[in-house]
């Protein structure tokens, strides 16, 4: 069975989702504005949702059509097949995006498209009425400059809940986001990593599950554990697959730092709950003003304040003239850090070697990079990647 799928991610994530599909072993993945398209049976349906850290969502594309019109749209949404997919009791609530099109009323839009496929279901399980006491299958109408894509949300609930992180500090970064900027500073298990900024510890917290193999799906639900289509038997092999790669021995050393005591408590809640206590993760109070490492070749990757949600420009400005005095002390580590600062070069005032676009939400950020020299004798990376240096 080949099933088309589509990973959605942020913006700017499209190339590090393609890049965790292909450590999945599927490499045809084709990637377009935060959605990564892939063909695979329900065993990848599983083992993506399972497994990737940087995307939102897994769906099942059923098709697309041109809906320049309502009866374009009820049409070509009728004629996909959609009793292969949902049995006779499913439930199914719509959703609609619309960008760019003629059809713009989304309540308009949901009702057409439920009609169409009750419609079609109706017709095909030869009833006049369905129950929708089963299990749940998700509807998205994606409608962009007049054409219509239906997807089916095969991960319920985003894939950014893990599970550990219950409690929010203010201005937290997403773990996809998080466990994205890890991915892309290509740190290591052997390194140091710190986070001087780390508040709820989002960082710390996903870069131990990269290093460990920790499946970030493992602690959870999806919405197609339930749908006939994908089975029960893939779902047991994907976790049986995560339960197997988590390293329970290694130990990181991985340390967040904050200045402000209650998101550290927060931190060391979300730690408790993820189940890595004890494997190397520290949390600290500490300034970044009075920031002192002593080891070398560490990776530093961090999301300070950015002077709009959580303190006034100025003394965000302030911080990242201390964190580039910090930097300045660390001349063998590889640095990442995410600011939507537009002028954040100018007072961080160290030499950026590569910037990245990204986006925090709906706020437009870049990544800005100092790459370190490479850590004597470092091998090459398991995937044969070796930017990190
Ligand atoms: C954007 S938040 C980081 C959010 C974090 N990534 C998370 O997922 O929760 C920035 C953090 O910087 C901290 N901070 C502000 N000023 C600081 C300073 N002088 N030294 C250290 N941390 C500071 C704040 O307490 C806040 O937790």
């Amino acid at each position: 069975m080949s099933l088309h799928l589509v990973a959605t991610c942020a913006l700017g994530l499209e190339a590090i989702v393609s890049r965790e599909l292909a450590n999945l072993g599927i490499s045809d993945a084709r990637a377009e504005n935060g959605q990564v398209h892939f063909q695979g049976g329900p065993e990848e349906l599983c083992r993506a949702n399972m497994w990737l850290r940087a995307a939102d969502r897994v769906w099942l594309r059923l098709g697309e059509f041109p809906a320049a019109t309502f009866e374009e749209l009820f049409q070509g949404t009728k004629a996909l097949p959609w009793a292969e997919v949902l049995p006779r009791e499913a439930c199914f609530p719509v959703d609609a995006h619309v960008h760019a099109s003629l059809l713009t009323s989304l309540p308009a839009v949901q009702r057409t498209v439920k009609k169409a496929v009750v419609e079609c279901l109706q017709q095909r399980y030869q009833t006049g009425w369905l129950e929708e006491t089963g299990p749940t299958f998700p509807i998205r109408a994606f409608l962009v400059r007049d054409r219509c894509a239906l997807m089916l949300d095969t991960s319920g609930s985003g894939l950014h809940r893990r599970g550990y992180h219950t409690m929010n500090a203010p201005a937290p970064l997403r773990e996809t986001l998080a466990a994205a900027l890890v991915l892309l500073s290509y740190w290591r298990a052997e390194r140091p990593l710190v986070d001087p900024f780390c508040g709820s510890g989002t960082i710390p917290i996903e870069a131990a599950m990269i290093a460990l193999q920790r499946a970030p799906g493992l602690q959870r639900a999806f919405a197609a554990e339930n749908w006939p289509l994908v089975g029960s038997k893939a779902w047991q092999e994907a976790r049986r697959e995560a339960d197997e790669a988590f390293d329970r021995h290694t130990t990181l050393q991985i340390l967040g730092s904050d200045v402000d005591p209650e998101v550290l408590a927060l931190a060391r809640v979300h730690l408790r709950q993820s189940g890595l206590e004890g494997r190397g993760i520290r949390f600290q109070r500490q300034d970044i003003a009075d920031f002192r490492e002593d080891r070398e070749y560490g990776v530093l990757v961090t999301n300070p304040p950015y002077g709009e949600r959580m303190l006034e420009r100025r003394q965000a400005e302030e911080l990242y003239a201390t964190l580039g005095r910090v930097v300045a002390g660390l001349p063998t580590w590889s640095v990442y850090v995410l600011s939507s600062h537009p002028d954040f070069a100018r007072h961080f005032r160290q030499p950026v070697s590569r910037r990245r676009k990204l986006y925090n939400g709906m706020i437009p950020c870049t990544l800005h990079q100092v790459l370190g020299p490479p850590p004597p004798r470092e091998k090459r990376g398991v995937d044969g990647n070796h930017e990190n240096r």
